[in-house]
């Protein structure tokens, strides 16, 4: 198979939700449909024990199991599948933006019962900042879930995306008989808590017989919504999805297996191959034949003794191969690797070559930062690994004198395995750790102990945000930072920003200083 073959075959993709929404149970269900793990649970079960015990061991543990579900491939339909993990609930963090810069496209699960919620808004604003496709799966189709037009609603209100559903459903909860295919004009019929193969029925038009047989005292109400559907949302337009305009929905159940097999097969036809991607303002090309890729997550060993660590790399153009001499362009070193791993369902292997769009495991002494650049050997940075706000933040209280030292490399190096972010401040000696969710102050504290000997607390601070700050004239930006020198910290990099504590405080300072930017997010890193 030649490299341009390779590319088109590949389909690089995360799934985001808000946590209970079902994104393990539909990951679970596309390994299953790519025969990469033959029974249902294997994922599900290491999940429960993570979340069965708050003991610090459990971090450890949990590590160990966030490496082994981080990528997941399979082969489905002659395609190669890489489905990047997002992480959820409490370890939420910095790591779930960042993996979305790593995809080509998101598949967004949402609860019919709870609509939209606060997770799936802030990582489709993630999607929506990279012009991302994004599929939508609403799940849990056999609960007594919402009305869908009120669903569809609040996609487009909340989420600011145009829909487009594929399919509907007959019925809801205790009703719910099965999905109708708004293209295809198939009945899939529902069969509650089995995994066999669904009962699929062609249809001629709302009016076949055999429709108003199935849908029974539904079928009025059905057919009004069907023709509603069809006359006020835009029928699937591959262009607008590709541009992240419109995301095409589908109803299901991914417990019951129900829905899955067409949101699959849709999938693998629509979804994008891997991407031209963003170099130094440049355009790089998938199927260029230099190779090039980058760094989007670090992950530190399991093992406290062995300080190695894992670098997953996004392979973007050309073809990696094994022990080859590469370029790293933030240190100017030459770099080769003998032993990169390679991601199927939830085994690693050592792989001799790898193409655009596959994800690697680098094994690292120290040597990356998230967002490096690899190459064959040209000079140029791939651009977009944003940092974003923090949302909690508190002050570091470094409880051993002693042990200063370790404790200040140990902040520096969890930071650049993005499990927080650092922030200074003038005057003080004292740093800030920011996070996305309360779990990473736990880790963070736990690891310095455990990995560099160094002891902690953390104080809470009020502050809810951080933006980075930016003017056109410098004088106006240093006239601010001096004015507001109470609120203001600086970056690892240096840069300022403004520590908000709430959103209103936010919007006060930004009507009122209007020559200064405040922003949420960083390319810069
Ligand atoms: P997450 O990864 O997004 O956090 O969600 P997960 O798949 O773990 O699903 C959360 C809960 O929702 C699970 O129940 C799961 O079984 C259930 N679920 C997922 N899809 C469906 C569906 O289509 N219909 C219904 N009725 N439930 C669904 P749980 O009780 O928390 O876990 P478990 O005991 O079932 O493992």
């Amino acid at each position: 198979m030649n490299i341009l073959d390779e590319i088109s075959r590949r389909r690089t993709f995360g799934i985001i939700s808000h946590p209970d929404a079902g994104k393990t149970t539909l990951t679970e269900k596309l390994l299953l449909f790519g025969g990469a793990i033959r029974t249902a649970g294997a994922i599900k079960s290491k999940k429960a024990d993570r979340y069965a015990t708050s003991d610090f061991m459990e971090i450890e543990k949990q590590r160990g199991i966030s490496v082994a579900t981080s990528v997941m491939g399979f082969e489905y339909g002659g395609r190669k599948i890489n489905i990047l993990d997002t992480p959820g609930h409490a370890d939420f963090c910095e790591d779930t933006y960042r993996t979305l810069t790593a995809v080509d496209s998101a598949l967004m699960v949402i609860d019919c019962v709870k609509g939209v919620e606060e997770q799936t808004y802030k990582l489709l604003d993630v999607c929506r900042m990279r012009t991302t496709p994004v599929m939508t799966l609403i799940n849990k189709c056999d609960r007594e879930g919402r009305d869908p037009i009120s669903l569809l609603d609040e996609i487009e209100d909340r989420l600011s995306i145009n829909v487009s559903p594929v399919s509907w459903p007959l019925g809801i909860g205790k009703t719910f008989k099965g999905v109708y295919h708004l293209i295809d004009q198939r009945l899939v019929i529902f069969k509650p808590h089995t995994t066999a193969t669904q009962d699929v029925i062609q249809i001629n038009g709302l009016s076949d017989p055999k429709l108003k047989e199935i849908a029974g005292s539904d079928y009025s109400t059905f057919c009004e919504e069907v023709e509603m559907v069809q006359g006020v949302y835009p029928a699937f337009n591959k262009d607008a999805y590709l541009n992240g305009r419109v995301t095409p929905v589908f109803f299901g159940s991914a417990l019951n297996n129900f829905g899955v097999q067409e949101l699959l097969d849709f999938f693998v036809e629509q979804a994008p191959a891997p991407q031209d991607r963003i170099a130094n303002n440049q355009s790089v090309s998938a199927s260029q034949s230099d190779f090039s890729g980058f760094i989007f997550k670090i992950h530190a060993n399991i093992d406290p003794k062995h300080r190695n660590r894992l670098a997953f790399l996004r392979v973007c153009s050309g073809k990696f191969v094994r022990n080859t001499w590469f370029y790293h362009v933030r240190t100017g070193k030459k770099i080769k690797f003998s032993s990169p791993t390679a991601f199927m369902a939830q085994d690693k292997s050592v792989i001799e070559e790898a193409y655009p769009g596959d994800i690697i495991g680098l094994p690292d002494s120290g040597v990356f930062q998230i967002g490096d650049t690899i190459t064959a050997g040209t000079k140029m940075k791939y651009e977009g690994i944003p940092s974003f706000s923090p949302e909690i933040f508190r002050v570091v209280r470094n409880m051993d004198p002693l042990k200063t030292k370790q404790l200040k490399k140990g902040l520096e190096q969890l930071t650049e395995e993005g499990v927080a972010q650092l922030f200074s401040r003038e005057g003080d000696v004292r740093q800030i750790v920011g996070t996305v969710g309360a779990l990473q102050f736990d880790v963070i504290q736990y690891r310095l102990a455990n990995e560099y000997g160094a002891s902690c607390q953390f104080e809470p601070l009020p502050y809810t945000m951080a933006c980075w700050l930016s003017a056109e004239d410098p004088n106006i930006l240093n006239a601010y930072i001096k004015k507001r020198h109470r609120f203001i910290g600086y970056d690892k990099y240096k840069a300022p920003v403004y520590f908000a504590e709430t959103q209103w405080s936010l919007e006060r300072e930004i009507s009122e200083y209007k020559d200064i930017t405040f922003s949420k997010s960083t390319e810069k890193i």
